[in-house]
């Protein structure tokens, strides 16, 4: 069948159309045409997204994508195009979601095919068995599974006992960890959104400590080599400032909730964490520079990170998990993918590890429309009347 998938619960509109065919765990997806426009740009003068100018955007952009994507896919003359549309419902921008459930409920009518709801979140766990162009197939896993969903709204793990069966068995008590990333961004005057920007700086950091580190147990070529493969100027200027040794005890950031018995997290103490210290040398008259600044963004990922990995393992463990999902746009961040497959390693785990294409990562409808038509095969939502679809911002999985 002919699969319309459209994606607006954010700051990106998505819209993709597949050919699917199978059943659930061999169901095959090719893409005929996908677009995604971001309105990254637009957001970023406000350090955030601005839900009525999301929904102004998706507006203006939904009738453009969506005839460049039936062209595309060569479906522009055809009098039924397409055989079933998928729509994000919730959890999102509930004036940004809606954009999308209109569109769709008019497209639904217009042709007359079955709607589908999609929750976003159930997307994201979708997205690691997605491909952003040609043909892929869902593959046969192995329960049960668990999913640790991370991304600007959400902090959660996901226990799968089977396909799309989901409990959340931890949640973030209060910030969401791409959230945490993007106000500490914003608190080191650094571009939206943050998440990127902070793990780039985490990167440089290391790669700062490990040229130190070689320096000084008297490997000059291998610091050499370092000095080689970072880049340009900006780094050479941070080996030669010092600041680092008299302020690396200061620096040590909390992990909040890390030892606590349940899979639950918090981040907004570790963020807070951070405001404080960078009053503090602020009011020291000590400049935030770029080198300080990478000092920071390192410890508060690592901070993020180490509590993630923690209470990943700690629901792996208990819950006898073969598959471990990450995805959510936290998925991205390279820190996290390697201590995630440092952890599976180090506990001789033989729990088969899923991160999403980098390109999928982040929202995007390819994983909503997977997500929509295995729903849609299982025949879950027989009933619905799309008349009735409403968007949904705090929507559960
Ligand atoms: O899933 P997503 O695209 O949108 C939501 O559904 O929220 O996630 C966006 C979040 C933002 O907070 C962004 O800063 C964060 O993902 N993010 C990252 C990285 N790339 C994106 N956080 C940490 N490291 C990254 N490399
Ligand atoms: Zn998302």
């Amino acid at each position: 069948m002919i699969i319309l998938s459209i994606e607006t619960s954010c700051d990106e509109t998505g819209i993709t159309i597949f050919k699917a065919t199978g059943q659930q765990n061999k169901a095959s997806f090719e893409i005929l045409a996908t677009s995604l426009s971001s309105q990254v740009k637009i957001h970023a003068q406000y350090g955030g997204v601005f839900p009525s100018l999301a929904k102004r955007e998706h507006q203006k952009n939904l009738p453009i994508l969506f005839k460049r994507t039936m062209k595309k896919a060569g479906l522009e003359n055809k009098k039924k195009p397409f055989d079933l549309i998928v729509v994000t419902s919730g959890p999102g921008l509930e004036p940004a979601l809606w954009t999308g459930i209109v569109f769709t409920k008019e497209l639904a009518e217009k042709y007359t095919v079955p709607l589908l709801p999609v929750n976003h979140m159930e997307g994201h766990i979708f997205s690691v068995f997605a491909k952003n162009k040609g043909t892929f197939t869902i593959p046969k896993i192995n329960f049960p599974a668990l999913s640790l969903l991370v991304s600007g709204g959400h902090t959660e793990l996901v226990l799968m006992r089977d396909w799309l069966q989901y409990e959340v068995i931890g949640q973030t008590l209060d910030d969401a960890a791409g959230e945490a990333f993007d106000k500490v961004a914003r608190m080191m005057e650094l571009p939206y959104p943050g998440g990127p920007e902070v793990s780039r700086l985490a990167e440089e950091f290391r790669k700062f400590v490990n040229l130190r580190t070689f320096a000084q147990a008297g490997e000059p070529s291998k610091a050499n080599f370092h000095q080689k493969i970072m880049r340009g100027e900006k780094i050479h200027k941070l080996s030669e400032h010092d600041s680092s040794n008299i302020l690396s005890e200061r620096m040590t950031l909390p992990r909040p909730m890390k030892y606590s018995k349940n899979f639950d997290f918090s981040f907004s103490g570790l963020k807070t964490a951070v405001l404080y210290l960078i009053r503090d040398l602020k009011e020291e008259n000590i400049k935030i520079d770029e080198k300080l600044k990478s000092e920071i963004a390192c410890e508060f990922e690592n901070a993020v990170v180490e509590t993630l990995v923690h209470k990943t393992k700690k629901a792996v463990e208990k819950y006898s998990i073969k598959t471990l999902i990450v995805a959510g746009g936290v998925s991205a961040n390279k820190h996290l993918k390697k201590e995630m497959q440092k952890m599976l390693k180090d506990t001789n785990s033989k729990t088969t590890l899923l991160f999403p294409d980098k390109k999928l990562t982040g929202d995007n409808s390819v994983m909503i429309g997977v997500a929509g038509y295995l729903e849609y095969i299982k025949n879950k939502t027989k009933s619905m009347n799309s008349k009735n679809i409403q968007a949904e911002g705090n929507l559960k999985l």
